[in-house]
């Protein structure tokens, strides 16, 4: 497997043993970090974090993993870059990929890092677009591996808004995967017809399958992963809410949803999470609306079931997988 000088935009442009391959290397890089294992082979090497959106854990995940490859690390944040204000995305391409050996982008439009990747001679990687959040995937599979001990067959149910970023991502990865995957929720936020169509063709392939449902019984049966994310994400408009609560209010993940899936099904979400009232923008929804949790009840973000916590420290892992991976010799993890 020879991934070196590739991009990491979206999982569709990876086959299923690539995917698998950086599943693999970052079980690999996690073990070696545990045991107290140098794995400093990329020092020397520099790279940049472009963030036109906020974050923790994508953030820290590639700044930690940067560190233990023996990386350097530039990090510009939202407003500290002319990218995009006075500078076009191309001739930011062309600047940066002089200067470092990987670039990510976090912000809007896929299309912008599909063209920042065009124009740069190095490696770009996807933290997060509209579309997609490609490096979230491994981290989900990787964490679902470990609680479950097998992707393929796995029946993934997503609750909430599944025509946006983690959605889109998420069918995705299951049809290439050879995972069941289940969208439930209001009809107006089934993913676009175009992607439905692709994942279908590929789960055909792989032995995965795709299903978009309205009903809880039938969407939720023998679920084994019972997902979801917020219903208002980074870039919409605060308006957003009161459609968002009105559509998606049933489906909360809550204890009675919980009670539909298999009895050792497992609780994912990508975080942040909306579970209280310990936050600003819960707090204002809770004002203008009188919701005190919303997209998950804290009694099932709190439970046993719930695995958020090993999703978010999967990312550093997974993430120092695509850099070693795109950036590296390919000698760990074969
Ligand atoms: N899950 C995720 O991408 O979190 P951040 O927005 O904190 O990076
Ligand atoms: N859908 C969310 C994901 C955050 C990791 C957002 O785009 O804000």
């Amino acid at each position: 497997m020879n991934l070196k000088g590739r991009d990491f935009l979206k999982l569709m442009d990876y086959t299923p043993e690539e995917i698998t391959y950086l599943i693999d290397l970052a079980a690999d890089l996690k073990e070696k970090k545990k045991r107290g294992i140098r794995h400093d082979s990329l020092a020397g090497k520099n790279i940049a974090l472009i963030f036109e959106k906020t974050s923790t854990r994508t953030r820290c995940s590639f700044e930690v993993a940067a560190h233990d490859l023996g990386m350097h690390v530039t990090y510009l944040d939202p407003s500290g870059s002319q990218i995009g204000k006075k500078e076009s995305i191309a001739d930011t391409a062309r600047v940066l990929g002089r200067m470092f050996d990987g670039i990510e982008y976090r912000g809007f439009g896929q299309e912008i890092v599909e063209e920042l990747a065009k124009y740069a001679d190095v490696p770009v990687w996807n933290g997060l677009t509209n579309e997609f959040h490609p490096t979230q995937m491994l981290a989900d599979m990787l964490t679902i591996r470990e609680h479950l001990g097998r992707l393929e067959g796995v029946r993934l149910v997503y609750m909430g808004d599944a025509r946006y970023n983690m959605g889109n991502s998420l069918m995705v990865t299951c049809a290439k995967l050879g995972m069941d995957f289940v969208a439930c929720t209001n009809r107006t936020y089934f993913p676009a017809d175009e992607l439905v169509e692709y994942c279908r063709k590929t789960a055909k392939e792989t032995g995965g399958s795709i299903t978009l449902t309205e009903e809880l019984a039938e969407g939720l049966k023998d679920a084994d992963v019972v997902y979801t994310d917020v219903w208002v994400s980074m870039g919409e408009p605060d308006e957003a809410w009161k459609e968002r609560l009105g559509d998606l209010m049933p489906y909360q993940v809550n204890k009675k949803a919980m009670e539909l899936a298999k009895p050792e099904a497992i609780f994912m979400h990508c975080l942040p999470a909306f579970h209280d009232l310990k936050t600003k923008i819960g707090r204002e929804v809770y004002e203008k609306f009188g919701y005190d949790e919303l997209e998950v009840t804290n009694e099932v973000f709190e439970s046993g079931q719930s695995v958020v916590f090993d999703e978010a420290e999967n990312r550093m892992h997974t993430i120092k997988a695509v850099m070693l991976a795109t950036l590296g010799e390919q000698t760990e993890g074969e």
